[in-house]
Order: structure tokens, then C-alpha cells, then sequence
């Protein structure tokens, strides 16, 4: 059997043809796909604007820095991609990391703690992780009562909904950003986008994708005005192309997520191998991650990774908590007590998931996963 990584891509000819038909015209950057791919995402998950960039890191990074100040006390997860935190502090800002709840976000009763207990907080950069939105209701409340800023980072989570409101629509936030690498539930190679509600934080973000650089019609045909201190993070037309072409079938792809989800949920029933939360019919499922108590097998995590390795199943641990990471303990983190987080650590993996997995393979990964833990 080929090689089962914990998620790719879904390319199909229609895909191709769309980057072929780009790289066949005029431009290759800077052209009206790239537009156009920014109005399809901005539509298809309500918010008024969106801006297209190169990578979810630069998306966070231009996020960050249009609307944190440098010394920002910010609330974050220590369950992300390391980019999330670190975004924090491309901006000049200070993460503060708040434990994480049983289905791998953020605890918003510990961010309410937080909040009450040290007003000078200024905002918090939530993760809707693994696809799974964060509790919306309560991000609505936490705003309302405290009036602080919010920046999503739905890097996992195109296409899920929380009661209806769409991942990106920033209902409850100010900002909030998409990654478009191969894993995540839609991709242009790479990628990312920033959506706001905001006229002036869509400015910003438009200065900064494009060197702190402003035109204007009453500027001479030639001149060009450098306001601020920005960066080449553009999107091109090849990119934006295929993103377009994604984004028709991202429905479809996250349906197969979902049904994949559903038959992982119904093989783990009743066994040591605990899905991370409850089927949700509204998560996009980018991961599919489950939790053993290692504690009580006779093998180790480690172990288990080497094995499944050997039957070509890649897992994958998301994620190793960011705050005790090296360079975050050389600021001073990592004594946090986030006692959820740490057990997380220790018996969380991810399993496969992305729509070309098909039924057999799932079976494969699932009696592997059995055969390797030695137990059912
Ligand atoms: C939660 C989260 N945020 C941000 C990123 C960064 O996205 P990119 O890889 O497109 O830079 C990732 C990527 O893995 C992610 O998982």
C-alpha cells in the first residue's frame, strides 16, 4: 500500500486547467483572478472584504500587525501551529497562554477568568481548532463584556459553521485568516487570506501585503507613496487560479471529511481510542484527532508513531504545546499551568483524513491502529 500521510491535497483536471489557462495569459500576478478569488472567499463566507496573501503565516503576520500595538497583553492557545503565537509577536505584542478545554480549543471560561482578573488585556487570537469552531456565542459575549479585539485564526476550519455562522465571517471578531497549504480543507500550493468587516483594516491590510505602499488618482501616472513600512505577500494569478477552482468542490471535500470522520467515530466506539470530541455535522474536519491513555499500554506513543510508520500510516501530533517550546521558554514561558494542554500532549495523535483517503485505506489505518495498540 502507498504511503498514507495524515493529509494532501485533492487536485483533479479542472484544477489544472484553470492554472494552465493563467499561465497561458497575460499575467501571472497582480491580474483579476487574484481579485476575483478574494470577492468567491469574501462571499462564501459572508464577510465584506478579504485580502489574499501568500501563506496563513503571512495572513496572521498582516493581521497582527493592522491591528495590535507593540506591548499588547494578547490570549492565545498553546494548541496551534507555532505561527499563531508568533504572529503575536512579529507585531511587537505579548502572548499569554490560556489552557485548552476537552475539544482542543481554547477554555473561553478560563479566557473570561483571565480577562476579569487583568483588565489591560487587550484582545484574544482564538484558533478554531481542527476544524471545530470556536463556541461563538460565548466569543460574542467575552467581546461584548470586556470590548476587546478579536483575531481568528481559522487556518483549519474553511467551510465550518458554529449554529450557521461561518468560519471567517468575523461575526463575533475583527479579523480572522485562512491557510491554503496543501493539508488544510482547500489550497493554491501555498496561500492564505485575511477577511474583515472592517473598511480600515481592509486598507491596512491592503498597504501591507504591497510594501506600506499607496497609489492614488490624483498622484502623477508614475508616483507612488511609501506610508508605512510593508512587505511583498502577494497572491498570484496561478495561486488564485487554482484556489478558485478549489473553492467550487470545497463543499464536496469537506463532506468526504465529515463521512470519514463519521466511520473513524463508529470503529473507536467503545474502545480505549477516544475521538476528540463528539461527532460535529458542522466541523470542516481538517484533523481527525483522537486520545489514548498510554499510561495503561504497554506502548508508548513513540512507539506507536515507528510502528504505524513501518505499515506506511503517517501520524501526526497536533500539537506540541507552544509555550514550553525553546524559544518561548527563553522568553520566559512555559510554567504556565495548563494542566488540559499537557495531558492533551501526552495522548493525542491524528489520524488520516483528506477526501482521496479511500474506504479500504481508512480500514487499513484503523485495523493497524488495533493491531499496534493491541488491543480493540
Ligand atoms: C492553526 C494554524 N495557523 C497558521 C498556520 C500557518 O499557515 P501556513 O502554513 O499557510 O503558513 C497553520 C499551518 O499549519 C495552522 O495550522
Amino acid at each position: 500500500m502507498d504511503f498514507i500521510p495524515y493529509g494532501r491535497q485533492t487536485i483533479d483536471s479542472s484544477d489544472i486547467e484553470s492554472v494552465i489557462e493563467v499561465l497561458k495569459s497575460n499575467y501571472l500576478t497582480t491580474g483579476k483572478r487574484v481579485n476575483e478569488f478574494e470577492e468567491a472567499i469574501a462571499s462564501y463566507c459572508g464577510a465584506k472584504y478579504c485580502v489574499a496573501v501568500s501563506s496563513g503565516t503571512v495572513a496572521l503576520h498582516i493581521a497582527s500587525l493592522a491591528i495590535l500595538d507593540r506591548e499588547d497583553k494578547i490570549i492565545t492557545t498553546p494548541n496551534s501551529f507555532l505561527a499563531t503565537a508568533n504572529s503575536i509577536i512579529y507585531a511587537g505584542a505579548k502572548p499569554i497562554f490560556v489552557d485548552i478545554a476537552k475539544d482542543g480549543n481554547i477554555d473561553l471560561e478560563w479566557v473570561e477568568e483571565r480577562l476579569r482578573i487583568d483588565p489591560s488585556i487587550k484582545g484574544l487570537y482564538g484558533v478554531s481548532f481542527s476544524g471545530n469552531m470556536l463556541n461563538q456565542d460565548r466569543l460574542k459575549e467575552i467581546r461584548e463584556r470586556y470590548n476587546i479585539t478579536i483575531l481568528e485564526d481559522n487556518a483549519h476550519s474553511i467551510g465550518a459553521t458554529y449554529r450557521g455562522i461561518k468560519a471567517g465571517s468575523c461575526i463575533n471578531s475583527d479579523v480572522s485568516i485562512f491557510s491554503f497549504h496543501p493539508v488544510k480543507g482547500m489550497t493554491t500550493g501555498e496561500g492564505g487570506a485575511v477577511t474583515t468587516n472592517s473598511k480600515e483594516i481592509y486598507e491596512k491590510l491592503l498597504t501591507l501585503r504591497n510594501h506600506g505602499m499607496v497609489k492614488s488618482t490624483d498622484m502623477k501616472p508614475w508616483e507612488y507613496e511609501m506610508r508605512e513600512l510593508g512587505f511583498n505577500y502577494r497572491l498570484t494569478d496561478i495561486q488564485s487560479a487554482l484556489g478558485l477552482s478549489q473553492l467550487k468542490r470545497l463543499d464536496d471535500f469537506i463532506a468526504k471529511r465529515r463521512d470519514i470522520a463519521k466511520s473513524y467515530d463508529e470503529a473507536f466506539r467503545g474502545t480505549i481510542v477516544k475521538p476528540l470530541y463528539r461527532y460535529n455535522p458542522e466541523s470542516a474536519y481538517h484533523l481527525y484527532v483522537v486520545k489514548v491513555d498510554f499510561d495503561k499500554l504497554s506502548i508508548s506513543k513513540e512507539e506507536l508513531f515507528i510502528k504505524m510508520r513501518e505499515k506506511n500510516i503517517g501520524l501526526q501530533l497536533h500539537y506540541i504545546p507552544i509555550n514550553i517550546q525553546p524559544y518561548y521558554r527563553k522568553l520566559g514561558y512555559g510554567d504556565e499551568v495548563n494542566s488540559n494542554m499537557y495531558r492533551y500532549y501526552k495522548e493525542a495523535f491524528s489520524l488520516p483524513i483528506y477526501p482521496l483517503l479511500s474506504s479500504s485505506q481508512q480500514d487499513f489505518v484503523i485495523e493497524s491502529l488495533f493491531k499496534v495498540l493491541d488491543v480493540k
